[in-house]
């Protein structure tokens, strides 16, 4: 593990639709996270590799302005550039990774090139923002201002939380269960077999007539629903009732998830139900499916703190914004830590956070890194 200590960071990162770029402090503070959700994949159903790359494009260089502008600093003060390497879109990834390279080569400062799930557990380590106030995420095509004020205040100095853990990571593109024991790694304890938690949520809320990404969208519609009204599989509601396939029984005690039955449960469940009732009834399915989905993640973490004998979670990833899931983390009796939203969906910050403890290359070694998309690159 490095000191933890590189000085000032700017990092980027844009391995899917958000073009994001954060400022950290030499305390490891941090001084602005500036996410930009580019806002046109909705009318597609889903991210479109092409229409995401040249929107990164479009936005990068705006994005960087506002983190330095946000952070009150110029990029002359900058000591240390990091960006996502990968796993995600390449064509994606190649925009902050290129743009983050060529910046730090202009200065021959040093380079740090992160792994996106390592950025995901990294968020871990960043002081929370004051109670009552997370930064404020705008949704915008045009990459307007995301101004944070309450993240600039976030407590000096000190990590939110320490090693060993074990880490949830629930995404639009992974769900993995993981044991932290050092700042700059992680062990992969189980990983999703199928769909990730966070496709569950979106193909969920596609069919519920919901637009993309879903996941709010499903929670939001959750909330006047009935949890209990409908037993998915995975759900406690499920295994109440004896519900237990051969091979989700496996599932349900493996440390391995899956959910792509759940998502066909959903859809038998909605062909069963004539337009009328799927109308009166969108907020019990919706509630349903939502609770077999934060049921499963619940009983993998628990099972991750038996494997290991740790008492400490913290979780990482989109899905870890859900509302439900962090209420329902109080269940596990263990120390819980949740970063705030901005800080649990995709954003820079949590890459400048993992590039504080990892690897870092002097100029010019780095030059010759590409991106990746697909697999972990964790030094443990
Ligand atoms: O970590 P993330 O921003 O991007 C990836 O690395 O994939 O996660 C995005 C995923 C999407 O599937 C989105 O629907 C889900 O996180 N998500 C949520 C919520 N907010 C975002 N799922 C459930 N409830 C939410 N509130
Ligand atoms: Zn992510």
């Amino acid at each position: 593990m490095r000191d933890g200590n590189p000085g000032r960071i700017l990092a980027l990162e844009t391995s899917c639709d958000d073009t994001c770029a954060a400022v950290l402090d030499a305390r490891g503070m941090a001084c602005s996270n500036v996410i930009s959700s580019q806002g046109v994949h909705d009318r597609y159903g889903g991210v479109v590799p092409e229409i995401a790359s040249r929107h990164h494009l479009e936005l990068v260089n705006l994005v960087i302005e506002q983190a330095l502008n946000e952070a009150g600093m110029t990029f002359g003060e900058i000591e240390l550039v990091a960006a996502t390497q990968g796993p995600g879109l390449v064509g994606a990834l190649l925009v902050g990774f290129s743009t983050a390279k060529a910046l730090a080569a202009g200065r021959e400062l040093p380079f740090a090139a992160v792994d996106h799930l390592q950025g995901h557990v990294a968020a871990n380590f960043i002081a929370p923002a004051r109670a009552g106030g997370g930064p404020r995420r705008d949704r915008s095509e045009t990459g307007d201002s995301i101004a944070d004020p309450a993240l600039r205040a976030v407590s000096p100095g000190g990590h939110a939380f320490e090693p060993p853990f074990v880490c949830l990571i629930a995404s639009g593109g992974h769900t993995l269960l993981t044991h932290v024991a050092e700042h700059d790694g992680f062990r992969v304890l189980g990983r999703t077999l199928d769909d990730a938690a966070g496709e569950a949520f979106d193909k969920g809320a596609r069919m519920l007539g919901l637009g993309y990404p879903g996941g709010a969208a499903l929670e939001r519609l959750a909330a006047g629903g009935d949890p209990h009204a409908f037993a998915f599989p995975g759900s406690h509601a499920d295994r109440a009732r004896g519900g237990k396939g051969t091979s989700r029984q496996k599932f349900e005690q493996g440390l391995d998830f899956s959910f792509a039955g759940l998502k066909t449960a959903l859809l038998y469940r909605l062909r069963d139900l004539s337009a009328s009732e799927i109308e009166a009834r969108a907020g019990d399915l919706a509630a349903s499916y939502q609770e077999a989905i934060v049921d499963s993640l619940l009983v993998h973490a628990e099972r991750g703190l038996e494997t290991t004998g740790l008492d400490r979670l913290a979780v990482g990833g989109g899905v870890a914004a859900n509302g439900e899931l962090r209420r329902r983390l109080e269940e596990l009796g263990a120390t819980v830590h949740v970063p705030a939203r901005e800080l649990c969906t995709d954003n820079a910050a949590m890459i400048a956070s993992a590039a504080r403890f990892g690897e870092r290359l002097e100029y010019p070694a780095y030059l010759r890194l590409d991106a990746y998309a697909t697999g972990e690159r964790s030094p443990r």
